[in-house]
């Protein structure tokens, strides 16, 4: 197995390894190392059926339940469909991941990694782009990071900045859940120790103490700041890749810039992590 970086300061790739055999336990430690230390990883060349993905995601922890279950592969619902040809109740292409987020930070316990495969894919464009939030909180000027450090977002379902970002679909907003989930502002990683900002912008209600006005301005500085082009990773889709990344320390996004009307379809996998702190 060979991990190469590729970009100096997100994202590596590992060429070599065959995820539908099972893979020693030196092998696996490698594997997670490289996720933590490179945010983002993909692992190239792999044909697997939904429950081999399964099991090959199983050697980077437990594999959790995702939201909108409508999406679960019947046979295997542990592993999610993201396709381009999701529609709202009105016919309209659902665009799944569009801005910068990361996963479920609703939940108590939140993703640790999000893990895409690549099934069909569009002929040009249709990229998946991770930024390093880490090289983020360490690139925020010093009184930024001071004036964020120990602050707590509320988060929900869906926030009521959704609204103001794009209009939710009827079903969308019937779904918001009411109970909030607090979570840290600046996420330490139990992994290497390192901290990295952390939030969902359309499922922080508020920063905790701030109104939901002030709070969105405070995250858009923070987004401002910390998302650049040298922190990003646009992962450009081959078959047969998988790639996951560390949502500790990364947002991430889908580019909808390819043809609508080409297939993309991707299989999501999310494994459990920690409570954050
Ligand atoms: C996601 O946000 O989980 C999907 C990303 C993608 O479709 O590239």
């Amino acid at each position: 197995m060979q991990v190469s970086k590729l970009t100096p300061n997100i994202g590596a790739e590992v060429t070599g390894i065959d995820l539908s055999r099972p893979i020693d336990d030196s092998t696996r430690r490698q594997l997670n190392a490289a996720v933590v230390e490179n945010v983002a990883l993909v692992i190239r060349d792999q044909a697997l059926t939904p429950q081999q993905y399964l099991e090959a995601i199983a050697n980077f922890g437990e594999v959790m339940p995702q939201h909108f279950t409508q999406y679960a592969l019947p046979d295997c619902p542990l592993v999610h469909e993201v396709s381009n040809r999701h529609q709202d109740k009105a016919g309209k292409q659902i665009k799944h991941g569009e801005g910068w987020h990361t996963d479920h930070t609703n939940h108590v316990r939140p993703p640790k990694y999000t893990c895409l495969y690549a099934v069909a894919l569009p002929s040009q464009g249709g990229g998946t782009a991770i930024v390093n939030m880490r090289a983020g909180y360490q690139a925020l000027p010093d009184d930024l990071r001071q004036k964020i450090d120990g602050l707590k977002t509320v988060n929900v379902f869906m926030g009521s900045a959704v609204a103001r970002h794009s209009s939710p679909s009827a079903e969308a907003q019937a779904e918001r859940k009411p109970e909030p989930v607090l979570q840290p502002l600046v996420r330490t990683n139990p992994d290497n120790g390192s901290k990295a900002l952390y939030f969902h912008p359309l499922k922080t209600e508020n920063i905790v103490g701030m109104s939901p006005q002030d709070s969105q301005a405070l995250l858009d500085e923070l987004l401002t700041h910390a998302v650049r082009d040298e922190f990003t990773y646009r992962h450009q889709w081959r078959k047969g890749d998988v790639l996951l990344w560390d949502n500790r320390a990364a947002l991430h996004r889908a580019l909808f810039d390819y043809d609508p009307s080409e297939y993309r379809l991707l299989y999501r996998v999310l494994v459990r992590g920690e409570l954050p702190h």
